[in-house]
């Protein structure tokens, strides 16, 4: 979704917007603001700093008890029309800053919506010019995504493969679709133990930096391959 700002709400990649659905809750309070990562670069999908774009999923589904529930920002978000006014605040964030060095190595581990953060990255790297920087390192991108249908811009991965095929690099696990030789469920970590030898070489250097966004379950799958690789050389930590 893209939201015109008009300009007045400058954001870095990697920062989060904060939205509050119109509406009260059910004590009859204002919403609680929900944050969201931005999945634009700075100049925004338009190229004119005017724009802020999130990556929206509508959240719906059946508790304990049996009852549909329905998350309420992503579907205030989602049954949105086109024009409507929307309550944001922010931006906040400094955790998921991009690194500065051109020549970095950028190991991404997205699930899902989790993609935005990267995609706001990405567009930086391979989709703008700059005087200042000019990305000439390693972007490495695993997502997870539960069909092929749900794979989450893959035309534009595409085209910066094309572009930048030396710096650039994307797998996808596709969980519903795709097992490991195992015929284990393919799960970003699991795509990801393909290549850990040469993951671990990679983060063994100075400048390697290591970002992860989506469901919070996926930290304990990626130490669990990491872990291993560490403490084969003596490291604990
Ligand atoms: P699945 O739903 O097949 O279990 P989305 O947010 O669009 O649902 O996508 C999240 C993706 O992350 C899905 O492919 C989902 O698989 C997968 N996933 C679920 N649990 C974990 C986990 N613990 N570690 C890594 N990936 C996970």
């Amino acid at each position: 979704m893209v939201f015109s700002t008009d300009g007045e709400v400058p954001y870095k990649e990697g920062q989060s917007i904060g939205v509050v659905a119109d509406g009260q809750d059910k004590n009859g309070k204002p919403h609680k603001l929900r944050l969201y990562s931005i999945a634009s670069s700075a100049l925004g999908d338009f190229g004119d700093a005017k724009t802020v774009s999130l990556c929206v999923k509508r959240l719906v589904y059946t508790n304990d008890a049996g009852e549909v529930v329905k998350g309420v920002c992503s579907n205030f978000l989602c049954d949105l029309k086109p024009g409507a006014d929307v309550n944001i605040t922010g931006p906040v964030g400094k955790e998921m800053l991009m690194p500065k060095d051109p020549n970095a190595t950028i190991i991404m581990l997205a699930t899902g919506t989790g993609i935005a953060p990267f995609r706001s990255f990405l567009w930086k790297m391979f989709f703008e010019k700059y005087e200042d920087y000019k990305f000439n390192g390693l972007a490495w991108l695993f997502l997870g995504v539960p069909t092929s249908s749900s794979l989450l811009y893959p035309e534009e991965f595409g085209k910066m493969k094309a572009k930048a095929p030396d710096n650039f690099r994307v797998d996808y696990a596709i969980s519903r679709e795709e097992t490991n030789v195992a015929g284990e469920k393919m799960y970003i970590q699991t795509r990801m133990a393909e290549y850990k030898d040469e993951l671990w070489e990679l983060l063994k250097k100075d400048n390697t930096y290591v970002y992860m966004c989506g469901l919070k379950g996926m930290e304990k799958g990626i130490d669990e391959i990491m872990i291993p690789l560490a403490s084969k050389e003596g490291s604990t930590g």
